[in-house]
């Protein structure tokens, strides 16, 4: 099956297209800097490099990196790529936009809290930050972090929330297994 396939009357999540947050992000931010951490294959970051933005991209996983530098190389190495974990990483500039999708759930909880309070202070005054990941609803033990009911959107009682949903991930296939599955996940678009 092909990931844009339908299932069960619905899509399959085309994990190449950014994601639905970042499209809107990118609509009301226009211009500027953008942080995506833990950037995967880039699907985020390319697009905005493609919209215009000056993107730095942080990842740790060699088979990403390599997909990632490929498709920016393609592009005119628009986009800088750190090779790091982002629970170390430093950047010495401040964003438009930061941006941390479907990453914090692989933390520990000690630096899922520590790492959403430096995507704070990393964001320049009016700028926005991106964060999806899983929530408790998932089966408990298979990540070391799930989001309880209304917690990542607690942390941003202090900036403006533009959205904040729980739900069910589109459909999609894990690399190995043929059946499509989903989760349930939080969505949360703030600016600074
Ligand atoms: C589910 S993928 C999401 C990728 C991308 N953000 C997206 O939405 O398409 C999670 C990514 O986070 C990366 N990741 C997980 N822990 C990380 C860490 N400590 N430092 C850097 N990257 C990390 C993984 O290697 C993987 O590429």
């Amino acid at each position: 099956m092909d990931s844009t396939e339908a299932y069960n009357g619905q899509k399959l999540w085309d994990t190449s297209k950014p994601s639905e947050l970042v499209v809107e992000v990118a609509k009301l931010k226009g211009s500027g800097t953008a942080l995506d951490l833990g950037a995967g294959k880039g699907r985020d970051s390319l697009y905005l490099a493609r919209q215009g933005f000056k993107v730095t991209a942080v990842e740790i996983d060699e088979n990403h990196l390599v997909s990632l530098n490929n498709k920016n190389l393609e592009l005119g190495n628009k986009i800088k790529i750190i090779n790091s974990d982002i629970n170390y990483f430093k950047p010495n500039e401040k964003f438009d936009i930061i941006i941390c999708g479907m990453v914090l759930h692989f933390l520990s909880s000690e630096n899922v809290i520590s790492m959403i309070k430096k995507m704070k202070l990393w964001t320049k005054p009016g700028g926005y930050n991106v964060i999806t990941g899983y929530s408790d609803k998932n089966e408990v033990g298979k990540r070391p972090y799930l989001f309880k009911h209304t917690e990542l959107s607690s942390y941003y009682d202090d900036w403006r929330i533009i959205s904040y949903q729980e739900k069910l991930t589109t459909w999609f296939i894990k690399p190995g297994e043929t059946d499509p599955r989903r989760n349930h996940a939080v969505y949360l678009l703030a600016q600074k």
